[in-house]
């Protein structure tokens, strides 16, 4: 890193086009030339509404795009090109410095793998643990994450499915935290879940990012969600990044006409909810 410049990822420029899939299938260009950053210690925000290229932007930080997508831009840590990175290179980068938490991570699970598994493969792959020493670093990461043995059964022996929603996001953010990420890249993490798991999740997950001294960006879908937790919140539409500030700033006093039209429609919501309930 530069001298005294703050640890951060620095997307520069990025553009992201899907591939046409045949003669009547178009190209889809995803993210258009989109500058942003996300710096060691803070929360950064990721709103807009469905396809306007949240996680299309941000799977291309650890470069987990599908085959045959154009990327173009540079993407920076901590000051070196990442964009530049052969595979084996970034292979190194992605978990131990930033790790993932994909859309419906609480899905991807594999089936016949207990939790204890699902992080053990990661630390003993990443961080070259042995299984035991792995088992103990998946137990404390289940602690870390309020997943602790409920009366006889240890969460972390049991299979996906002997998990309810959120107990599997936390298992996912378990996962994410395991080899102690700089940076953690978080897509719609909670949204399957009901609104008070998903507040516990959210604030359980900016407390330990916080604890950590890490930067998170968080896509998401829900603006006074995003506002509440969020240190700088970035609005893009149709790919491209609209307006960026301070949370409270683009709250109180947006710029763009596409974040007053989310806003307003937030508050009409709001007040449409407040004269119901009288
Ligand atoms: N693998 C793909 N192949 C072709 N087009 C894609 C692919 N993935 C996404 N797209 C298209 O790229 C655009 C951006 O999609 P993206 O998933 O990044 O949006 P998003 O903001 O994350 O949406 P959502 O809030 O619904 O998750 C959309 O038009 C989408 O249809
Ligand atoms: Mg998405």
């Amino acid at each position: 890193m530069t001298g005294g410049a703050k640890s951060a990822i620095e997307l520069r420029g990025l553009s992201v086009t899907y591939g046409s899939r045949g003669k009547n299938d178009k190209e889809v260009r995803a993210v258009r030339d989109c500058s942003f950053s996300i710096a060691r210690g803070d929360i950064v925000g990721l709103v807009g509404e469905s396809g306007s290229g949240k996680s299309s932007a941000l799977m291309a930080i650890p470069r987990l795009l599908p085959a045959g997508t154009k990327v173009s831009g540079q993407i920076f840590c901590d000051g070196e090109d990442i964009s530049a990175l052969g595979e084996e290179a970034m292979n190194r980068w992605r978990w131990r410095r930033i790790a993932l938490v994909p859309q419906g991570a609480m899905n991807s699970f594999t089936p016949h793998l207990s939790v204890e598994r699902h992080i053990t493969e990661v630390l003993t792959h990443h961080m070259k643990m042995t299984r035991r020493e792995g088992r103990e670093c998946a137990a404390e990461l289940l602690k870390t994450v309020g997943l602790e043995a409920q009366g006889a059964s240890s969460v972390l022996d049991r299979y996906p499915h002997e998990l309810s929603g959120g107990q599997k996001q936390r298992a996912a953010l378990a996962t994410a935290l395991a080899c102690g990420p700089d940076f953690l890249l978080a897509d719609e993490p909670t949204t399957a879940l009901d609104v008070i798991t998903q507040k516990e999740v959210l604030d359980m997950t900016a407390a330990l990012v916080r604890e950590r001294g890490m930067g998170l960006l968080l896509v998401t879908h829900d603006l006074p969600l995003a506002a509440g937790l969020c240190d700088v919140l970035i609005v893009m539409k149709e790919g491209s990044v609209v307006e960026i500030g301070p949370s409270r700033t683009v709250v109180d006093a947006p710029r763009h006409p596409y974040t007053r039209k989310l806003i307003q429609a937030i508050r009409s919501l709001e007040e449409r909810t407040e004269t119901e309930g009288e």
